[in-house]
């Protein structure tokens, strides 16, 4: 089953005088770990944020789960439509505990506060951040950080988390262990995972990688 479909979707910026995406045709089915790579300025973060309805395409469509056009909803819609995000800047609310970043993306999704509360708690503790929950953003280390953000993507039960070069800002030891976090956390949920990355440990891992070059997929592969 397609989770997400791109139909010939282009991305403009500038008029029309930078085109950040060619007509890009894809689908993301169920459960699939897909990475993306190609060189700096190719177009992965756009292409990411078209998939994941964080920004909107100057043409074509976006189609999740077959029914929702995702190109004309809001975030609230998008936020309780099960899609999980992780970001190289890990992107936490610093005036937010890690706690409260958590269950930032519930609100709305789940109306009960004590609800939220414990499945925040549950969430992080099973990150192994149970001494960190009241931490804020400039206590915590980047690793940390980076599982605050995992736990906040995972807060709305996700059919699919984006990942943007999570590992950007981390040195190897923890880049690894929060790659296999998330590994682990898209076999054991049958979560489809699709992630930008330059780390080749990562893409060989995925069941499919995308190459783009100057907007355009230029090759599929499978990973392994
Ligand atoms: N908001 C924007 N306004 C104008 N141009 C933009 C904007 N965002 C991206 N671009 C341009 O679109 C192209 C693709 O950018 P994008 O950020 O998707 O690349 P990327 O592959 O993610 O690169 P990197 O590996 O450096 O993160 C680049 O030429 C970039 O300069
Ligand atoms: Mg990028």
């Amino acid at each position: 089953m397609d989770l997400i479909s791109l139909n010939n979707v282009s991305k403009f910026y500038n008029g029309k005088h930078i085109k950040a995406l060619n007509n890009i045709t894809l689908s993301i089915s169920k459960g699939e770990f897909v990475s993306i790579v190609g060189p700096s300025g190719s177009g992965k973060s756009t292409l990411l944020n078209m998939m994941s309805g964080l920004d909107k395409p100057s043409e074509g469509d976006v189609i999740f789960k077959d029914q929702k056009n995702i190109s004309n909803r809001s975030w609230r819609e998008i936020r309780s439509m099960n899609i999980g995000f992780v970001f190289q800047k890990f992107n936490l609310l610093p005036t937010f505990t890690a706690l409260e970043n958590v269950e930032i993306p519930m609100f709305g999704v789940i109306n009960n506060p004590k609800k939220r509360r414990s499945k925040a708690t549950e969430l992080l503790d099973q990150l192994g951040l149970k001494n960190r929950m009241h931490h804020y953003q400039n206590e915590l280390s980047g690793g940390e950080q980076q599982r605050v953000a995992i736990a906040r993507s995972l807060a709305n039960d996700p059919d699919i988390i984006f990942a943007d070069e999570p590992t950007g800002n981390l040195d190897s030891v923890t880049s690894e262990s929060i790659i296999k976090l998330l590994t682990d956390i898209h076999k054991q949920l049958n979560m489809a995972l699709v992630i930008v990355t330059h780390n080749e440990n990562i893409s060989k891992l995925s069941n499919r990688i995308i190459k783009i070059l100057d907007g355009k997929i230029v090759t599929e592969s499978t990973g392994k």
